[in-house]
């Protein structure tokens, strides 16, 4: 399936906001995230957007692999320079998986929620997912990259097994074809919207997006990371971006990073 994403047509798109000024196409690369992240070191500017209609070896959260198939899905990188501290940086995950979560809702009005940290679910599957990586320089944030694997016309038989139980599309969402460089131009406008949101009025619209919009708030949550495992109710997102697992009755965990498993409990 080709839906003609290419250099040439994004170079005609007038992407007129701050994200989407200056666009890199790749048919093929590694992982945007990771050329994003050169293209930082060496001075580009925020707002600065890689594209590729393939990864070779997309990156996903906690060192794992994102399978990047061509011709059918969304797989971009921003570069972002936003004057925070570094102990804010983590918000940019949350403000990113925000700027997701609202473009869908256009999408699909009724079915989308946020996954702590970022993960876009829509029907209890994922649709998308965002890494975003950052750079210290002498103390300071010098720029994070919103790197976003956002599956679009993705079919059945692109999946592996283990990811059909857990992953979807939007086209196995709806049964219907969208055009990648209109969701996109969506995307990248809806982004903005919210990062500008994040940099004139802070945390708390973000936050608050969030909460609306949560997936599995009050169910019972495992969290992993490396070999810490803590279970509890999901009781909701601290006001600077820390997920609060309640373990047994009052013993709250403010939870920086890993992995969430929501058990959610059977419909009656
Ligand atoms: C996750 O594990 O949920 C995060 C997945 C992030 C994948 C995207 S695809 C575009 C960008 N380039 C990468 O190598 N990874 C991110």
């Amino acid at each position: 399936m080709d839906d003609e994403l290419s250099g040439h047509i994004l170079d005609e798109y007038p992407f007129t906001g701050k994200i989407g000024h200056k666009i890199h196409f790749f048919e093929i690369t590694d992982s945007t995230n990771r050329v994003a992240f050169k293209l930082a070191v060496e001075g580009a500017e925020e707002g600065t957007v890689v594209i590729a209609d393939t990864q070779t070896k997309g990156k996903g959260r906690l060192n794992r692999a994102w399978l990047s198939p061509s011709g059918c899905n969304l797989y971009l990188s921003i570069i972002l320079r936003p004057n925070i501290r570094i102990d804010e940086a983590p918000q940019i995950s949350i403000v990113s998986g925000v700027g997701v979560a609202d473009t869908m809702l256009s999408y699909f009005p009724s079915s989308v929620s946020l996954k702590w940290p970022n993960d876009i679910m829509m029907n209890d599957r994922k649709i998308c997912g965002i890494l975003t990586e950052m750079r210290v320089k002498s103390g300071r944030l010098d720029f994070v990259i919103a790197g976003i694997g956002l599956n679009v016309n993705m079919l059945k038989e692109h999946f592996d097994d283990r990811l059909l139980e857990t992953a979807t599309s939007m086209l196995l969402e709806s049964g219907k074809v969208y055009s990648r460089i209109n969701i996109m131009a969506v995307l990248i406008d809806t982004f903005e919207k919210w990062y500008n949101t994040f940099l004139n009025n802070g945390f708390q619209p973000i936050h608050k997006f969030w909460t609306d919009h949560a997936y599995g708030i009050g169910e019972m949550v495992v969290i992993s990371f490396k070999d810490t495992v803590i279970a509890g109710k999901l009781k909701g997102l601290d006001k600077d971006g820390a997920l609060l697992v309640e373990e047994g009755v009052g013993k709250m965990h403010r939870i920086l990073t890993g992995d969430a498993t929501v058990l959610k409990t059977p419909k009656q």
